[in-house]
């Protein structure tokens, strides 16, 4: 199994992670010509975890986020179903889970806050995740989702879903243990909903107060909302 395809069977997305597992920093990093860490510090900073705090950070890879997060002194676990990209990432000292999204091993109300970073367009059903992030967050917790969005230039939108289609798979090719799978990035990433549409399934959800914020001109935004209280 090299890829898995835009019904997200959830044994075909597990499977293309643990292939992808090996090299997927190392990816990232190259695809997003560097952004990648500022996006996760703008997502840490969104988050505000506070040192007394419990956070989940779910569908978390090799844990490259909650490392993150942790810097913050916040309990941070990383949750995620595919086992080779948590073992990929045991180094960092961060607490790992094997947990399905859609039925996380938390009891209700366990954490002060919630964050998913390109994880929740990996989910087969995504209000099902939104709903489950719902549940096991208290009562006034938050919600932070760092996500691929669209930007909001419409030059700048042809030009990057160019770069999606064209230049990303041979890029890919040489620098992942799975090129294959970053076709479905690209096809994921045209498939998912904007950033207003996200609000709104967001909201849909269960949580309020949703906003959200774009970064590198909406190719990433950074939607946050909050449990009612
Ligand atoms: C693109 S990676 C993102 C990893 C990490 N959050 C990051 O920012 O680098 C998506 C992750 O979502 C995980 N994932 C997808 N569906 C999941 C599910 N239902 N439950 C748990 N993890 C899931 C995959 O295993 C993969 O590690």
């Amino acid at each position: 199994m090299s890829r898995a395809g835009l019904d997200k069977d959830p044994r075909e997305v597990a499977a293309m992670f643990d292939g992808v597992a090996r090299r997927y920093d190392l990816t990232n990093t190259v695809l997003s010509f560097g952004q990648d860490r500022r996006w996760r510090e703008i997502t840490r900073r969104a988050l505000s975890p506070k040192h007394d705090e419990r956070v989940l950070d779910l569908a978390a890879g090799s844990g490259v986020s909650t490392e993150e997060f942790a810097r913050s002194g916040a309990w941070c676990v990383a949750a995620d179903f595919s086992l080779g990209m948590l073992s990929v990432g045991r180094h960092r000292g961060v607490p790992m889970v094997a947990a399905d999204a859609l039925r996380l091993p938390f009891q209700d109300e366990s954490f002060d806050a919630v964050t998913i970073s390109f994880g929740l367009r990996n989910l087969v059903d995504t209000q099902a995740g939104l709903r489950e992030m719902l549940r096991v967050v208290r009562p006034g917790g938050r919600l932070v989702v760092c996500e691929f969005s669209t930007p909001t230039w419409q030059p700048f939108r042809t030009i990057y879903l160019n770069y999606l289609m064209r230049a990303l798979p041979p890029i890919a090719r040489a620098v992942s243990s799975n090129p294959d799978a970053y076709v479905y990035l690209a096809e994921s990433i045209r498939a998912w909903p904007d950033q207003r549409a996200l609000a709104e399934l967001i909201a849909e959800s269960g949580w309020t107060d949703v906003a959200w914020r774009n970064l590198t001109s909406g190719v990433v935004a950074i939607h946050r909302a909050v449990k009612p209280s």
